[in-house]
């Protein structure tokens, strides 16, 4: 049962598009995976700040561009705090956490020289597998891949090994898988890395709204995540990384304020966090964001997590008990976020499909995780991912609807 820590009624109506119905079904939104849903108080804040406060930040001199610069800063900070970055100009605003990975390779990417290596868990979403396959491309460097077990575990004896035979840069990995839902042990791989001198790069973009984030407890290098994800708005991410390590990346979009000085011959450029900030920076966005962070944070992390947990739970239970159904990694206690299975027969878009005429959402194909799906030996699957709003009804009407829909199907 879910615990009545959070109340989940509640919750629903502070988000508008919940309430509406698609051709007559109650809207079930089970594809926070892909993106989640946004609270009023991120629609209200966004809002106020194109009523009240827009204007160019960091470069005017009136009262409406001090504000949207407040109001910008504010939100870097807000940032900050809640992953525990130590400093605010650690936090760089970017355009989403496929940005953030993308400004790391091609920024911190540039010193790598042909043979050095980076190494991948082989559940990677594309974003954190093409950067560094165009790195390979550009640089010659060596991607090295790291198995997982049948549920989805990083082998860990594996990766020491290869930590101890090759010349390993960077260890670049998901805090949770988007298709399987299982998060590797972070502290101890990062430790693992650490003793052989490899930075490890966390791509938060799924882990970040079903669990607290601390870098520094973690010792990470570089971690990327999305607001849109995180209940607030598409088109912001946020790419945190060790001040020292930030300070000797160079540029990679040239622009406005990302300068220091601009010749007809060369240019210098300003420090971080600006320096990977070139162009109008998504303001109203970063406003969504900190209200996005302010009212999650409202919701202690245990309530969230024992709520998620219990829906998932529940999702295995019911789903397991259908003829032909798959669980993509098995039955686990284990997992967040995200669950995916096949349903034998039956394609998953076709599945999808007919559950979206019935008002529900879920996400079907490979997930933009090619090569797990290879791995898995799975050509696609169908995905649903849970968000803080979800009811087990919910989920009792997605499992229901599969069975009703399978025989049409067949
Ligand atoms: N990365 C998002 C997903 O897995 C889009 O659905």
């Amino acid at each position: 049962m879910t615990p009545l820590a959070l109340d989940i009624p509640a919750i629903r109506r502070q988000f508008p598009i919940l309430s509406q119905s698609i051709d007559g079904h109650p809207l079930i939104y089970l594809d926070n995976a892909a993106t989640t849903q946004k609270p009023r108080a991120v629609l209200d804040a966004m809002t106020h700040f194109y009523e009240t406060a827009n204007a160019n930040p960091h470069r005017g001199l009136y009262a409406l561009a001090d504000r949207a610069t407040q109001a910008y800063e504010d939100a870097r900070g807000r940032v900050a705090a809640f992953i525990n970055a130590a400093r605010r100009e650690e936090i760089v605003f970017t355009k989403s956490a496929t940005e953030s990975i993308n400004l790391v390779a091609k920024s911190w990417g540039r010193t790598l020289e042909p043979g050095d290596v980076i190494a991948l868990p082989v559940t990677e979403h594309h974003s954190n597998i093409v950067p560094w396959l165009q790195l390979k491309e550009e640089k010659g460097i060596e991607l090295t891949w790291i198995d997982v077990d049948e549920k989805g575990r990083v082998n860990l004896s594996q990766l020491e090994k290869m930590l101890e035979e090759k010349s390993m840069k960077l260890l670049a990995l998901s805090a949770l898988s988007n298709v399987l839902g299982t998060a590797p042990p972070l502290e101890k791989i990062i430790s693992i890395a650490h003793r052989m001198g490899c930075l490890v790069l966390i791509d938060a973009a799924q882990a970040v709204a079903h669990h607290p984030i601390d870098v520094r407890a973690l010792d990470a290098d570089f971690l990327a995540f999305s607001s849109h994800k995180l209940y607030g708005p598409t088109g912001i991410g946020v790419l945190w990384g060790r001040e020292h390590l930030l300070d000797a990346m160079p540029p990679v979009l040239g622009g406005g304020m990302m300068i220091d000085e601009v010749h007809r011959d060369r240019f210098t450029f300003a420090d971080i966090p600006m320096r990977f900030e070139g162009g109008t920076p998504p303001v109203a966005e970063a406003v969504g964001l900190k209200a996005s962070i302010d009212w999650l944070t409202q919701f202690p992390w245990k309530d969230i997590e024992a709520h998620e947990r219990a829906l998932l739970e529940r999702a295995q239970r019911e789903l397991s008990e259908i003829p032909g159904l798959s669980i993509v990694g098995g039955k686990t206690a284990e997992r967040s976020g995200s669950l995916s299975f096949t349903l034998a027969g039956i394609h998953p878009h076709d599945l999808a499909e007919l559950l979206g005429r019935r008002g529900i959402c879920v996400r079907a194909g490979h997930h933009c995780t090619q090569p797990l799906h290879k791995y898995f030996a799975v050509p696609a699957s169908t995905r649903l991912s849970v968000a803080i709003y979800n009811t087990e009804e919910e989920v009792l009407t997605l499992s229901s609807s599969i069975r009703d829909i399978q025989p049409s199907l067949r």
